[in-house]
């Protein structure tokens, strides 16, 4: 028998997609369009993933272990990187933050409306350039093609997504990127393990064990896209051991940078670390989004390992 830990064991049990065909023509047509030759060259690709996995306990779920993110960093790094002229897959968890939403507030969007004279429903003044705005840069990316949108919401969808998506990507060799912003669980339990029905409170204190989820990141990088441009990224809560975390993500599963970031401060800072320096990335001032920065380095990165990868290369 294989270990819940082991991939293979993982992909077996865990129950299918139910669009995966859908999802991987969905894919092949979006890179196929974004990869003709254009008077720029041939465009980049990145996979973003953003926000939390949940971890089912019951089949019929009723109950389940969340892992914290909002999909702030993910939709933000999302804008910059079409800014930046790429085109986006965006894997996201449903019902997190959306790329150009990010301005709507939790309590309450209603505010943003206001009823006329006539009761006609309109966009309050104080807001209309915003939503114009936004409304503007989505249709753009969405009618331009550069977007494709793929939600997930469990631990065995996301990971299902990621396989998809890497093994189409890697069609593109290394004009394809991975973003990995999602907050990905470390422990489940495997399906057939799971209760099928809701746990009962009438057997009392609940014992039970979580099985390891397998690290894909050497699959990722090794068998599924060999060639993409890979950075993963590292959250901790104790500053002693995150570069260190950071420095053995990027040598174990040779990912080209990790973002590392501490949730007391990641939305204020970030540390990108690479196999030739470490650069620290701070907000300045409070309307800045600290995406802008990360993405512009992020992506000259990427241009300078296209290059490194490519005969003829001219782009700088
Ligand atoms: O969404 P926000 O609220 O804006 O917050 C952003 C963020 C803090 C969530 C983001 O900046 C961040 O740090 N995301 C990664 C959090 C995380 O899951 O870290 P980790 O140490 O558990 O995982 C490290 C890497 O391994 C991740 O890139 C993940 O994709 C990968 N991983 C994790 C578990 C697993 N079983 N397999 C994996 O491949």
């Amino acid at each position: 028998m294989v270990a819940a830990d082991d991939p293979e064991s993982f992909f077996a049990t865990a129950p299918p997609l139910g669009d995966a065909d859908a999802v991987a023509a969905r894919l092949r047509d979006f890179i196929a369009r974004n990869s003709q030759s254009s008077a720029d060259g041939d465009r980049r690709i990145v996979c973003v993933t953003s926000g939390g996995t949940t971890v089912p306990l019951e089949q019929r779920c009723v109950r389940y272990i969340d892992n914290f993110s909002s999909g702030h960093r993910g939709a933000a790094s999302t804008e910059y990187f079409l800014k930046a002229g790429y085109a986006v897959i965006f894997v996201h968890r449903r019902g997190s933050c959306q790329p150009y939403c990010r301005f709507l507030p939790d309590n309450s969007f209603l505010k943003f409306f206001d009823v006329d004279a006539e009761s006609k429903v309109q966009v309050a003044e104080s807001h209309a350039t915003m939503v114009m705005n936004a409304i503007g840069d989505y249709c753009k990316a969405i009618d331009g093609d550069s977007l494709l949108k793929l939600p997930f919401t469990t631990i065995f969808e996301y990971l299902q997504l990621l396989k998809i998506v890497a093994t189409s990507i890697s069609s593109v060799g290394p004009r394809g990127m991975f973003y990995l912003a999602a907050a990905v669980s470390d422990f489940y339990v495997p399906w057939d393990s799971m209760s099928k029905h809701k746990i009962q409170s009438a057997g009392g204190p609940l014992d039970m064990r979580l099985s390891q989820v397998p690290k894909m990141l050497s699959l990722l990088r090794n068998q599924w896209a060999p060639l993409a441009f890979c950075i993963s990224f590292k959250l901790e809560t104790d500053s002693d051991i995150l570069i260190q975390k950071a420095d053995m993500a990027l040598n174990k599963y040779k990912m080209n940078a990790v973002v590392a970031n501490l949730l007391a401060t990641y939305k204020e800072e970030v540390i990108i670390v690479t196999n030739k320096e470490r650069s620290t990335i701070r907000k300045i001032n409070r309307d800045e989004d600290l995406e802008e920065q990360m993405i512009k380095i992020l992506s000259h990165n990427h241009l300078k390992y296209i290059c490194g990868n490519t005969d003829g290369c001219n782009q700088s």
